[in-house]
């Protein structure tokens, strides 16, 4: 028997639509954009996430000669959560980025393996929260929760 997954999420023409708050972390991750470490992919990523506590925490992508071991921005960003803000939650997630690597109107998507850390980071709060993607020329789509970005994910569902 067939059957389908759907996904929801919300779309916007551009982030300055957005709530103030989200409109300040969208502008978060632009700024550490600017950090980007990328001189093989010349593609800056920047990731921000707001916690409960209103604290932001940033992250762009740190990449190495030798490729695997480098980083993703959101990535950089959530294990750096994990590292000193242990007892928090994640709130809100945007990632955004700048470069040639992708067409301007492309949402900047997570990879596969940033979505298992995006999930693992839920499932460890037992909460959700909020995913903002950005595309260079705007256009902003919101997942609340980052399930709806790995379904059939591996892992042990509670
Ligand atoms: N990258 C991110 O930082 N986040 C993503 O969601 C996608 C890709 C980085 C990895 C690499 O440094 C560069 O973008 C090109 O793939």
């Amino acid at each position: 028997m067939e059957q389908k997954i759907t996904t929801t999420y919300q779309r916007f023409e551009h982030w300055k639509e957005l709530a103030l708050t989200e409109v300040e972390l969208v502008e978060n991750a632009y700024a550490v954009c600017e950090s980007a470490y990328a001189p093989y992919s010349k593609f800056h990523v920047g990731a921000a996430v707001r916690l409960t506590s209103g604290d932001v925490v940033t992250g762009s992508n740190q990449e190495n000669i030798a490729y695997p071991s480098g980083l993703c921005a959101e990535r950089v960003a959530l294990f750096y959560v994990g590292a000193n803000f242990p007892n928090e939650s994640v709130e809100t997630i945007c990632i955004v980025a700048k470069g040639d690597l992708l067409p301007k109107e492309k949402i900047l998507s997570p990879c596969g393996a940033c979505r298992q850390v995006m999930l693992e980071t839920e499932t460890r709060q037992k909460k959700a929260y909020r995913v903002i993607l950005v595309s260079q020329n705007g256009v902003t789509i919101i997942f609340n929760s980052a399930e709806d970005l790995l379904p059939l994910a591996f892992g042990i569902s509670e």
